[in-house]
């Protein structure tokens, strides 16, 4: 977990899971916090998610927990308005008695939550994780209907999506992902865009952070943090708030077509258990990528968690959805 968590970026909050703090910059009262999801309890570990033992090399895992607790703010969030363009090319597949989607890293399934059931005619969801265990909880909590009640069916496929060719998107008539791409290295982006554009399929990548968050009432140390969060995010390889650029180009530079709309999450006192546990991962990957902060961040930490107690914080997380629309292939319009 550790050095997977180095590799990926592990957990943010945001935009892919919670980090932790370590222990002794973890202040929060226990209970407050997901078992897995939330601070780790032993100096260095990183935080993300264990859900139980794991070695050195394993990759980071997302507690259900966390990923149940982003559920409606990440619906919320979501642009509808890239939904039209996306029906009207696939209303216009021609001779497709009904849509295989992909969902990449699906965690447990909540874009299929909210999509099936906003697209029209029989569905066919196809979940990739590489997490044997979240493809368990997306099975069994995957959507049944489409918006005109049509039957919608899922399978799941344990693998690595950075590795994804056109091969496997065979048939395809969509792939979708949501809060993944920050966690990619631009080559598994690349990989990702040519084997969507190489099997002429659309694409929609939700929720991907845009390395900027606003918290009301402001602090002075509000940017120093957020700039050592977005280091933090870069750290191994991966791209995070570089990510939906990368995307774009990728795409473009394969003849899609791309649409960028904002899907920030908005959070107010309602969302207090998701902003708090936010918070945390927030404040710990600063902390992380800059000790130095260490004393000024848990005194900001503590300060931010009792405003969000008291509902008196709000914080604005942007990301960007992501439309690309590539050159169909093989006699689809
Ligand atoms: C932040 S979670 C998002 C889950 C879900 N899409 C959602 O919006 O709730 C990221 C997911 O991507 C998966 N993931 C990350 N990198 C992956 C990779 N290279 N191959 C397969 N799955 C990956 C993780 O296991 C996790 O389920």
């Amino acid at each position: 977990m550790r050095k997977t968590a180095t590799k990926r970026g592990g957990m943010i909050p945001t935009q892919s899971g919670p980090r932790d703090l370590p222990s002794d910059a973890a202040p929060a009262s226990a209970e407050s916090v997901i078992p897995g999801a939330g601070p780790a309890i032993r100096p260095g570990e990183r935080p993300t998610v264990r859900l139980r033992d794991a070695g050195p090399d394993d990759q980071p895992r997302y507690a259900p927990e966390w990923l149940e607790l982003r559920e409606g703010p990440d619906a919320a969030a979501r642009s509808g308005e890239l939904l039209d363009p996306l029906r009207i090319r696939l209303a216009n597949m021609p001779g497709k008695a009904g849509i295989v989607v992909h969902d990449l890293g699906c965690g447990t399934g909540s874009m299929g939550r909210w999509l099936a059931p906003r697209l029209d005619g029989p569905q066919h969801w196809i979940l990739h994780d590489r997490d044997p265990y979240l493809l368990h909880f997306a099975a069994v909590a995957s959507p049944r209907s489409a918006a005109d009640g049509s039957r919608v069916t899922v399978e799941t496929r344990r693998g690595d999506v950075g590795l994804l060719t056109p091969d496997a998107l065979a048939g395809a008539s969509l792939v979708t992902a949501s809060a993944l791409l920050d966690v990619l290295s631009r080559e598994e982006i690349e990989t990702l865009a040519a084997a969507c554009t190489g099997a002429g399929c659309p694409a929609l990548l939700t929720l991907s952070v845009a390395g900027r968050v606003e918290l009301t009432p402001s602090d002075p140390l509000d940017t120093e943090i957020a700039e050592a969060f977005n280091a933090h995010q870069r750290r191994s390889g991966m791209l995070g708030p570089d990510a939906i650029t990368v995307a774009c180009e990728a795409f473009s530079d394969r003849g899609a077509t791309v649409r960028l709309h904002p899907s920030a999450w908005r959070l107010g006192p309602a969302d207090a258990a998701l902003t708090a546990q936010w918070l945390r991962g927030w404040v710990g990957a600063a902390v992380e990528q800059r000790p130095d902060l260490r004393e000024r961040a848990d005194r900001y930490l503590q300060d931010r968690l009792a405003a969000c107690r008291a509902g008196e914080l709000q914080v604005v997380v942007h990301h960007s959805d992501l439309l690309a629309l590539s050159r169909p292939t093989g006699g689809e319009s």
